[in-house]
């Protein structure tokens, strides 16, 4: 048995899954895993060597080589600072693409299995619980409903002064979570012994709340 507790917690996109396991994580003490992060740095990357998100085995390849630093909150990729240069709409999409292909996903294996460090892990993603945490304490499966999704998103990028129309954001949302649900290399799913968390009606502090109960009577 593994000493270090994960708690892998999967979901679709806009889901405030990376918002609800950054602050379980606080909470806990715990290391934090954005899997997420991961594949939109291999869809930046690969954009920038102009590589077609159909070829899995050369972006597999690449995906093998990029240095990917997470430093005091910020993401670098080849030393280059791209915190906000893979949080746009087309590199999330273009991320959904290249996740696709399992010569993607088998590159960043090991790499997921390091942020595993006392005195604990939160990691979040699509195939934390399935694939590469099987034995995490706690699994959660966090979602909500698509409008609710596409909201959250639309306030996000207002805020943050960038204009988008709610019927676009849908539309993306839509075809990506149509996308990651149906792929052959592991798909987004409710893992065995996950527990749904539906979070269309609760606040981001009610969310934490919940996981954090639910952990501490797994340990208890
Ligand atoms: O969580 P996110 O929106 O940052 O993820 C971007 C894309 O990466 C998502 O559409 C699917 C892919 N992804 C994945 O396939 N597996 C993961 N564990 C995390 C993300």
């Amino acid at each position: 048995m593994h000493l270090i507790p994960v708690i892998a917690i999967d979901g679709p996109t806009a889901s405030g899954k990376g918002t609800v396991a950054t602050l379980v994580a606080e909470k806990l003490g715990f290391h934090y895993l954005d899997s997420g992060a991961l594949y939109r740095l291999v869809a930046l990357g690969s954009e920038n060597a102009s590589i077609d998100p159909q070829n899995g085995l050369e972006i597999g390849v690449l995906a093998k080589k990029l240095a990917i630093s997470f430093k005091n909150g910020r993401i670098l990729l080849n030393s280059e600072d791209v915190t906000e240069a893979i949080r746009t709409e087309s590199i999330g999409l273009r991320a959904s693409a290249i996740a696709a292909h399992s010569e993607v996903r088998q590159a960043l294996i090991g790499i997921q299995h390091g942020f595993r460090v006392a005195p604990g892990l939160v990691a979040d993603g699509r195939d934390m619980a399935s694939v590469i945490f099987p034995d995490a304490v706690l699994k959660v499966f966090l979602t909500a409903t698509a409008e609710t999704r596409a909201q959250r998103r639309y306030k996000q990028l207002i805020a943050k002064g960038i204009s988008v129309k709610l019927e676009h954001l849908l539309h993306d949302l839509q075809e990506r979570d149509t996308r990651d649900s149906s792929r052959g290399a592991a798909p987004l799913l409710v893992a065995d012994g996950a527990k749904v968390l539906e979070t269309s009606e609760l606040s981001i502090d009610q969310a934490v709340k919940k996981i954090l109960d639910w952990y501490e009577s797994k340990i208890a």
